[in-house]
């Protein structure tokens, strides 16, 4: 079930990031406690400069790691995170998961909105590990699950949320079948996107707008128009 919280696994400690959070000193490398601005209340830790950040990361782990997508707040991820403050009403006392959750910033919101029990997933296990150092500092209680779940339907959550997840072509078509099966077993699905080129236009309806900028990776930083879309009835 979603309720259940899991450990992150093998090899990445949940304090794998505590040595990269910043004391006070700002530097390039490490991460730093910052507010997210169109997502009043929610404070993450973002990246200086996540190709730096990346590097430290790869040199302590001793080889190769996925881009620390976790340290940067997305465009995609702020829209349905800032729907979910604004309509609280749509995970207020509701079983929510959060898949592909990054830095968590989806799931907090979900939280921060009154939500029973949240549940952020992630493949990454950094993710997992910066998911619980977000969701400590914003003190809610968010769940990590993780691993791939995305050949079944949700896991029984009664809300699906997903922040900027049709970033490249297997991913999107995996991630419009996942959510469309939870959708389809009575989920409230909704999805935060900025238009990205794998978005599936056609088998989702807007729900709402925004004009949001991106932090933490100055070539996104730029105000962009992002939607909130649900899959289409
Ligand atoms: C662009 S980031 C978006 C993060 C967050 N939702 C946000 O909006 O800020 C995409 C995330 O999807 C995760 N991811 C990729 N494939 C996945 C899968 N099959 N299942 C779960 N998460 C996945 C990555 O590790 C990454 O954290």
């Amino acid at each position: 079930m979603i309720s259940q919280t899991e450990r992150v696994p093998a090899g990445v400690e949940g304090a794998v990031l505590d040595s990269f959070v910043e004391s006070g000193v700002a530097g390039p490398d490490g991460l730093r406690l910052a507010e997210v601005p169109f997502v009043p209340g929610v404070r993450l830790h973002l990246a200086e400069d996540a190709i730096v950040l990346r590097a430290r990361l790869e040199a302590k782990a001793g080889g190769a790691l996925p881009s620390p997508f976790w340290a940067d707040a997305w465009i995609g991820g702020q829209a349905v995170a800032r729907y979910v403050l604004d309509h609280p009403e749509v995970v207020a006392g509701r079983r929510v998961l959060d898949v592909a959750s990054g830095s968590g910033l989806v799931a907090i919101a979900a939280a921060v909105a009154g939500a029973a029990v949240v549940t952020a997933n992630d493949v990454d296990p950094y993710a997992l590990a910066a998911i619980r150092l977000n969701a400590g500092a914003n003190g809610v209680a968010v769940g990590v699950r993780p691993g791939d779940l995305l050949d079944g339907d949700g896991d029984g959550a009664e809300v699906v949320l997903a922040g900027d997840v049709f970033y490249s072509r297997s991913m999107a078509e995996r991630m419009l079948r996942f959510l469309e099966r939870a959708a389809a077993r009575g989920a409230r699905v909704l999805v935060g996107d900025p238009g990205r080129a794998y978005l599936p236009h056609d088998r989702l309806e807007v729900v709402a707008s925004y004009q949001v900028s991106m932090m933490g990776a100055p070539e996104d930083a730029e105000i962009r128009q992002a939607h909130v879309l649900q899959p289409s009835r």
